[in-house]
């Protein structure tokens, strides 16, 4: 039997999407050459076994471009390191700006900074209802409470999972949050 691939999205297409976008890439590309990965193998799953299905971001110069094109795009400044990257067919969609953006941002110059997308935001669970997403990863910039409530209760409303990364300082906050989500059934993992 064919084994399935696992469906992600990812909300805020900023460095950390670039970098773990190139890194599947390049680990799928040569398995041969695995440093930096702690474990290549992950229950029978390889890099080759994620897909990429949906995206959200608010900034301009992402919202509404190929995700290919988007994890290369300002502010953004990961190394390059692999640029050979699938077209993944998906746009990125404009999320709920709320507390993702802060004021203090508008004070540097637009290379350093988030340039909000003059967009209405779409409908997330929509979106990954369509998108067939299974479980979303979390790259909102610390401090964004409010986005990350909507989109883990979108992602609640599809029955997902719901994959976080945060800076350690909100681990706390996320504890408090997996308990809840655990109550109501649902499978939570975290990096920080
Ligand atoms: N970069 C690192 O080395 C690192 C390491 C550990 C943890 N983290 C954490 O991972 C998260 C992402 O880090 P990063 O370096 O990719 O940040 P980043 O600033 O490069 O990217 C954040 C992205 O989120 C987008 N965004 C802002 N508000 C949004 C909203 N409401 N909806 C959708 N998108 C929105 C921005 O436009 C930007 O593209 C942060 O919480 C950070 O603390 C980063």
């Amino acid at each position: 039997m064919e084994k399935k691939k696992i469906n992600i999205a990812i909300a805020g297409v900023g460095n950390c999407a670039s970098a773990l976008l190139q890194g599947i890439e390049m680990y799928k590309n040569s398995p041969e050459n695995v440093i930096g990965l702690m474990h290549y193998d992950l229950g029978g799953y390889t890099p080759g076994d994620i897909n990429i299905v949906a995206a959200f971001d608010v900034d301009k110069r992402k919202v509404g471009k190929p995700l290919k094109e988007a994890i290369f795009a300002k502010p953004n400044c990961t190394t390059v390191f692999y640029d050979n990257l699938l077209d993944y067919l998906v746009t990125v969609q404009m999320g709920a700006v709320l507390d993702g953006v802060s004021e203090h941002m508008s004070d540097y110059d637009e290379d350093r900074t988030f340039v909000v997308a003059d967009e209405e935001p779409c409908d997330v669970v929509r979106v990954l209802k369509e998108s067939d997403a299974e479980v979303l990863i979390n790259y909102l910039p610390v401090g964004s409470e409010k986005s990350r409530k909507i989109l883990c209760s979108s992602m609640s409303r599809r029955k997902s999972r719901i994959y976080k990364c945060y800076a350690s300082i909100y681990r706390f906050w996320w504890w408090m949050g997996k308990e809840v989500y655990r109550k109501k059934g649902y499978q939570l993992s975290a990096i920080t």
